[in-house]
């Protein structure tokens, strides 16, 4: 996973005053798992759609192993793109479906055979090869159709939102599913997500998109704890923002405490911006940390292995959530409308300028 199979360059696909793609640079690695993320019409489909040969860009390049591929069209690229909805022929047999791309290529029949029987393998179907679509479950189906893609050994398979249509269980099984699918052929996967938790789980790398543009990009664990704007701050996993403003050198709390933490290039005296921390952040063994808050428990939720806490605070406009590991939790007596103070580290905690 060293080398860049594919480089976009300022890349950019206008519609109209729409920046659907806006100045996008990015290196995907070989063999690599990269999902991209962004919200609805962040244009996640249009950069896929581009690299797919669907759509030309209107400026910047595309390189495949250094080649310039931008205006080459979808069929003479080594490059599948399995579409946002997906459909199976009904009439045809697991097996048929899956051979069918490479019918229309008019290679031998044993070899067609050969790559159809190691796929059903891989991706562990060979018992259901005769089944019709119908008689499928939704990740069965799901997988027969990353099948037909696998099966024509693209250097690059492109993936649109693969499980958006499977229900929450069976997305998590799909999600380590395609990990494990992805290594075993070692094809590079760019896979659409909008689902912040399914990029964590599943990527070596993770790009934010926003309004068409890279916000940012990195391994989940990067774009996890040091997320570079408040937007990824946000957009990945739960986190507390907390008003602040620069008093001489130090940060002060809305309530009028005040904090350490490194302070972003730029922010002057007397400014406000935000500092945000994760919930498992927060500890209710305050005297070990610097930072500190005190507020009134107005939620208590147990999720098996940790608790969740809610707290109205005066230095946050919104419940300060903070989650407890079960170990924490013990010994604590904690209900609702009691007075609690949490505390945290300096290097837990990301301040951005507004
Ligand atoms: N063919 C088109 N003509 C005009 N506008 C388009 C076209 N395709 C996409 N857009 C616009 O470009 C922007 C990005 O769309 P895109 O489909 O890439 O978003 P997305 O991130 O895939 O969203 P979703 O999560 O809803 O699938 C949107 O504002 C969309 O309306
Ligand atoms: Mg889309």
């Amino acid at each position: 996973m060293s080398k860049a199979l594919l480089s976009i360059r300022d890349t950019s696909k206008h519609f109209g005053t729409v920046r659907a793609v806006d100045e996008i640079s990015l290196d995907i690695m070989e063999n690599e798992f990269f999902a991209l993320l962004g919200a609805s019409g962040s244009g996640k489909t249009t950069l896929l759609r581009l690299l797919g040969g669907f759509e030309f860009p209107d400026s910047g390049s595309i390189l495949l192993d250094g080649e310039d591929i931008s205006r080459i069209p979808p069929n003479h690229r080594p490059i599948n793109l399995m579409f946002q909805s997906y459909a199976l022929f009904p009439h045809m047999s697991v097996a048929q479906n899956i051979a069918y791309g490479l019918e229309m290529e008019k290679l031998p029949r044993p070899e067609i055979d050969a790559r159809v029987n190691e796929v059903l393998d891989i991706i562990q179907l060979s018992g259901l090869a005769q089944r019709k679509p119908d008689q499928l479950s939704g990740g069965q189906r799901q997988r027969v159709a990353l099948a037909r893609a696998l099966v024509k050994r693209p250097r690059l398979l492109l993936l649109d939102e693969p499980l958006g249509a499977l229900d929450k269980k069976l997305r998590s099984e799909m999600q380590l599913e395609l990990k494990r699918i992805q290594d075993k052929f070692g094809i590079t996967f760019i896979v659409v997500t909008h689902d912040q938790e399914e990029a964590l789980v599943m990527a070596d790398r993770i790009a934010i998109l926003k309004d068409g543009q890279l916000l940012q990009c990195g391994s989940p664990h990067e774009i996890y704890e040091h997320p570079q704007t408040r937007y990824a701050a946000g957009f990945i996993g739960t986190m507390n923002f907390f008003p602040v403003h620069l008093s001489g050198k130090t940060l002060v709390m809305d309530d009028g405490g005040r904090i350490s933490a490194a302070i972003p290039e730029g922010l002057t005296e007397g400014s406000e911006a935000v500092a945000a921390v994760r919930p498992e952040r927060l500890h209710l063994a305050h005297k070990a940390y610097k930072n500190k808050l005190t507020g009134r428990i107005s939620a208590i939720a147990y999720h098996g292995l940790d608790l969740q806490l809610h707290i109205e605070a005066a230095a946050s406009p919104q419940p300060v959530m903070v989650r407890l590991t079960a170990d924490e939790a013990e010994g604590q007596p904690l209900s609702i409308g009691d007075d609690v103070t949490v505390g945290w580290s300096a290097e837990n905690t990301r301040v951005f300028r507004d």
